[in-house]
């Protein structure tokens, strides 16, 4: 390990199956007045709802209840929820949902008491809050973002063509977290698979970077093999709540801050799967799904000790008799197999993406030198063709 940090990660996981229980706890450590966002109503037929309701209730919480935020939420949707977080002077944002809805929680609760334009502060310049920050709570539905124990906040701007990302510090990260996995058995299998590739996808972004010898690419293999196994599971049997649980752990490590330590990371997956959704709206996990064999083959040459390293260490690549190419190149055909397999998008057509969007796409994509390329413009539009 070369490079130098500072670490902390301020948020409290409750995690297991009884985990709601802790909730009434942590309510005591705040005013009366708790804002409540969730998503598009799953919440209200698998009954995550009245519990959390109730809870709130018996701790004599007054709630106000900002329903409907949306996967990939929207700059429009962010002023609503600043509205009501201002105007009754919240005192806690307890979001319950997925990353969509965790993300949304945070961009409300440092732009609720923002003087400035939200958007144009945190998002498109990337300044840091120097406003009230109101905290932030979770009860997690879906699993893959690791918004629960990050900073991260994406909010999608349709008008504009942009789905742009702010890591945000400690201050804004969720005070608590209630990770429940029997609350994630309830996702549609479409959204669990783009979930499960999000995490994989999280944790190769941070893998491929830097040359030296680092504990946390040790941690991140095994990371992307406990994934590999449980997602093989979960994929067959959607309802094993052993694998479930094991992927909703592996997805909070995955970006919390821990596997990034010394490393510049990558994230150019990231920039171009939310430069498709911004023209798409489309599932996240599906974005990077689509994207990434067509990346990983294009810079693979440039960071081949690594990739030889991955096919060894986390897919089990047999090296006798191959030169390292082969062996790198080998890693990322079972890589392939395996996203066949879980049933993951593979090619960003499905997604809704035509030949005259790729022009676009490309300039909405932040073109970033941490990993072991760094893209043109016209790479990104070759790479795009190649995932057609
Ligand atoms: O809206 P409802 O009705 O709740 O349905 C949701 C939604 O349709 C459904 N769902 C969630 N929990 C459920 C459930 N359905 C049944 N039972 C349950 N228990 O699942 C759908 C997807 O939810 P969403 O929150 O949108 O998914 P995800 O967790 O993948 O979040 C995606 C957003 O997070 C951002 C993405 O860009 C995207 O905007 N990201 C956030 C990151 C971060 N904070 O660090 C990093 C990621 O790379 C990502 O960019
Ligand atoms: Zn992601």
């Amino acid at each position: 390990m070369l490079g130098n940090f500072i670490y902390s990660n301020p948020t409290k996981l409750y995690f297991g199956d009884d985990s709601l229980k802790y909730l009434a706890n942590e309510l005591k450590n705040y005013g009366k007045k708790v804002m409540l966002t969730y998503g598009g109503g799953s919440i209200k037929k698998n009954g995550i709802y009245d519990e959390v309701i109730k809870i709130l209730k018996d701790s004599g919480k007054e709630v106000f209840e900002v329903p409907g935020v949306m996967s990939n939420p929207t700059v429009e949707k962010l002023y609503e929820g600043c509205k009501v977080a201002k105007e009754n002077d919240i005192d806690l944002i307890l979001a319950v949902g997925g990353g969509s809805v965790i993300d949304y929680a945070k961009a409300v609760s440092v732009s609720a008491h923002c003087e400035s334009d939200p958007w144009e502060k945190y998002y498109l310049h990337m300044e840091e809050p120097d406003n009230k920050i109101i905290p932030v709570g979770c009860v997690l539905t879906m699993v893959g973002t690791g918004s629960e124990m990050n900073g991260g906040s994406v909010i999608t701007n349709h008008e504009q063509k942009l789905k742009i990302g702010h890591v945000f510090g400690d201050n804004v990260m969720p005070k608590f977290s209630i990770l429940n996995p029997q609350y994630t058995l309830t996702v549609p299998k479409y959204q669990m698979t783009a979930g499960f590739f999000d995490i994989m996808s999280h944790i190769m972004e941070q893998y491929f970077s830097n040359t030296d010898d680092n504990t946390s690419d040790y941690i991140a293999e095994g990371l992307m093999k406990s994934l590999i196994h449980s997602s093989r599971i979960a994929a067959k049997d959607p309802q094993d709540y052993e694998a479930r649980s094991n992927i909703m752990w592996t997805a909070t490590w995955a970006l919390n801050t821990l596997i990034a330590m010394g490393k510049s990371t990558d994230w150019e997956v990231h920039m171009i799967g939310q430069a498709i959704g911004a023209y798409t709206d489309a599932t996240h996990g599906m974005t990077l799904s689509a994207v990434s064999l067509p990346y990983y083959r294009y810079i693979m040459s440039s960071g081949l000790a690594k990739f030889k390293r991955f096919a060894i260490n986390v897919w089990g690549v047999e090296a006798n008799g191959k030169t390292d190419e082969e062996i790198a190149s080998s890693g990322l055909d079972e890589m392939e197999k395996w996203m066949n397999e879980i049933g993951v998008v593979m090619n960003i057509t499905e997604l809704g993406v035509k030949e005259d969007m790729l022009d676009g796409i490309a300039d909405a994509t932040f073109l970033l030198n941490g990993g072991y390329k760094t893209l043109t413009k016209q790479e990104v539009i070759e790479i795009l063709k190649k995932s057609m």
